[in-house]
Order: C-alpha cells, then sequence, then structure tokens
C-alpha cells in the first residue's frame, strides 16, 4: 500500500519560492531520505507532510488519504527533531506517556508500549531521569522512543543525528536502521549528511533549490547520477570534476571518482603530488595534473607518497563520467 502520496506540491513563504512542484510516492514499509544542502527545503517539505506547514499548492495523502485540511495530530504521524524538544521537568516515562494520554490510551496500553520502546532503545535503565541526567544520545532516543510508542502510521526525522558526535551519530544511525527493520514502518528521515543518506535509506530523494534533482536506491544514484550536482553530492572524498578536453573528451566537463584513480607507472596523466592524508585505513593523495587541475585520489590502505613525488595517474575509461555544459549527464 502506499503511505504518502505527495502531487505538485509548492510552497512559497511570501514571494520566495521554497518547493517547487514536488511528486513523490512512499510505499509502506519504506525508508526514505531527503537530503540536499543547507536551506534546499528539506525541512519545509517534512513540514508539510507534518501539517505544520500549508503547501501553497498540491496534495497530500497519507495511507490514501488526503489530509491538507487534516490538522497534525490527526495524521498519523509521529515527528523527532534534531533538538529532541523533550520536556525537561518530566522523567523519560513521563515524556513518552505524555503524547499517549493526551490521546486518552489506558494506562495499561500505556505502561506495555513504553516497556517495548525503552526494551527496544535500551532505555529500561533510565525510565525514571530526567533528560539532564542523560548524555545527549541517550535524550535523542527518548526522543524516538516518545515517537515509536505512538505506533504512527509515518515517522517523520528532521536530522535527528546532527547534535552528537561522530561515533555517536555512528552508533545511533546503526540503532534507527534496526528499529526500521523491527517496527517494518515507514519512515522519512532529512538530513544534509549523504553519509546518513547512503547508508539509512531504501530510497533517497535529492534535492537542491527546492526541486527534486534524482529519486533512487543510494547505489542507483552513486553509480548512475542524473547531473553533476547529484555527482558531485555523494561520495567522500567526492567526485573529481574537470574539463572534458583534458582526458581528451568532447564533453564539456568529465568527472571522476576518488577511488577510480591510481597511482601507476603506466597511468595516462603525469602528475605532482601536492597533499597526502594517512587516515590508517586509506590513503587520500591530492595531486595536480599537467592543466593544472588538482584530482584527488583515495587508495586503499596505507602508502608512501609525499608532498612533491612526481607520479602518473591512471583510471579506466569507463569510470569517466561526462557532462553538458549544463551539468546534466551525457555518458
Ligand atoms: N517560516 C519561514 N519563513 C520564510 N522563509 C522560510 C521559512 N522557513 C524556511 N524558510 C526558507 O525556506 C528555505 C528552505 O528552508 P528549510 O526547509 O529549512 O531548508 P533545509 O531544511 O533544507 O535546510 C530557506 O531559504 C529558508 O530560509
Ligand atoms: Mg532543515
Amino acid at each position: 500500500m502506499t503511505a504518502l502520496n505527495l502531487s505538485n506540491i509548492c510552497k512559497s513563504f511570501g514571494k520566495v519560492e521554497v518547493l517547487r512542484d514536488i511528486s513523490l510516492t512512499v510505499e509502506e514499509g519504506e525508508f526514505v531520505v531527503f537530503v540536499g544542502p543547507s536551506g534546499c527545503g528539506k525541512s519545509t517539505l517534512l513540514r508539510v507532510i507534518a501539517g505544520l506547514e500549508d503547501a501553497t499548492a498540491g496534495t497530500v495523502e497519507i495511507a490514501g488519504e488526503r489530509v491538507n485540511d487534516v490538522p497534525p495530530a490527526k495524521r498519523g504521524i509521529a515527528m523527532v527533531f534534531q533538538t529532541y524538544a523533550l520536556y525537561p521537568h518530566l522523567t523519560v516515562r513521563g515524556n513518552m506517556a505524555l503524547g499517549l494520554k493526551q490521546e486518552g490510551q489506558a494506562k495499561d496500553v500505556i505502561e506495555a508500549r513504553i516497556a517495548e520502546a525503552a526494551r527496544m532503545l535500551h532505555l529500561e535503565p533510565y525510565l525514571e531521569r530526567r533528560p539532564a541526567e542523560l548524555s545527549g544520545g541517550q535524550r535523542q532516543r527518548v526522543a524516538i522512543g516518545r515517537a515509536v510508542v505512538r505506533e504512527p502510521e509515518l515517522f517523520l526525522f528532521d536530522e535527528p543525528l546532527s547534535n552528537l558526535d561522530a561515533a555517536l551519530r555512528m552508533n545511533t544511525r546503526i540503532e534507527i536502521a534496526d528499529l526500521h527493520r523491527k517496527l517494518g514502518a515507514t519512515m522519512i528521515y532529512v538530513t544534509h549528511d549523504q553519509i546518513e543518506a547512503m547508508t539509512l535509506a531504501d530510497r533517497i530523494v535529492v534535492l537542491r533549490n527546492g526541486i527534486v534533482e534524482q529519486v533512487g536506491s543510494p547505489m542507483e544514484l552513486y553509480n548512475d547520477p542524473v547531473n553533476r550536482f547529484v555527482a558531485g553530492f555523494l561520495g567522500a572524498p567526492s567526485m573529481n570534476f574537470l574539463p572534458g578536453h583534458v582526458l581528451g573528451k568532447a564533453a564539456e566537463e568529465a568527472g571522476i571518482r576518488p577511488e577510480n584513480l591510481r597511482i601507476e607507472e603506466s597511468g595516462q596523466l603525469a602528475a605532482e603530488v601536492t597533499h597526502v592524508e594517512h587516515l590508517g585505513g586509506d590513503t587520500n593523495v591530492l595531486v595536480r595534473i599537467e592543466s593544472g587541475e588538482i584530482l584527488t585520489l583515495r587508495l586503499f590502505g596505507q602508502h608512501a607518497h609525499a608532498v612533491g613525488d612526481s607520479v602518473q595517474v591512471g583510471f579506466d575509461e569507463r569510470d569517466v563520467y561526462l557532462f553538458d555544459k549544463d551539468g546534466a549527464r551525457l555518458r
């Protein structure tokens, strides 16, 4: 069944168009990530789905029902924000219970749902604590738990990991993926972080300036981007771009990913090493080729290249992407 259907959604604030003609269908149980640079309209689109903003034009349907005129509390959604938005004077249990009490759920139902969510999110030891007595990661798990107990049709996450440090971000990311597997629920997740998008999504929606650039599975988008923007946005370090003629191509621009470049004696491009990043498991090597462009190579493992070394950079023709002057993909 279709969990969410957006048809021709537009949103303006005064004269400023923030969302332009967005149409998208999300199937039940899917994990869909909206990704794009800051300011591209991700949160606004999520808020339109939640009913926290009205669309200027277009239709929002949840589980087959048009909800444009249905208030947020009646849409069957639960939202998790970057800032947790917990009540400081309530315990973890109190925070998780509040929405259910407001819905008028019976006491034993509330208790059972909190117990189940606390178990799933490893919050059992903290149920009687207040938010101030928890770490950032624990607070965010409470915010997620508060959404879980509502048993919504649709989970909406807005950059839930952005306030966490790198190690905790990875742990919490895995917990969210795990939660999605266990619940089989439909989730829509907003982030500016391409790694979160790549690792969590069944399907990624890439947004730029309020427009959908491409929709597809992480590997479809990585391997087959429709344009330069998507090609450059997904992948870290990001794709190298250089004038097509440098690689002997008629196209305006050519792109090649850092992992598809290598240093080898028979390499096609003469270059000088300008910078080396030793990451332990990987080595990023920056080189300047004869035409002046800087390329980034991502080499697996540890390598002894040093700044100033003369090297030859090799690549396979089939790994080269070609773009026209408007950034559309040619090949
Ligand atoms: N209430 C508002 N009034 C006016 N402009 C807004 C409002 N909310 C968001 N915007 C503008 O809409 C654009 C998209 O914002 P947002 O959806 O928050 O982007 P993102 O979440 O992708 O960073 C931004 O340019 C922002 O300044
Ligand atoms: Mg946002």
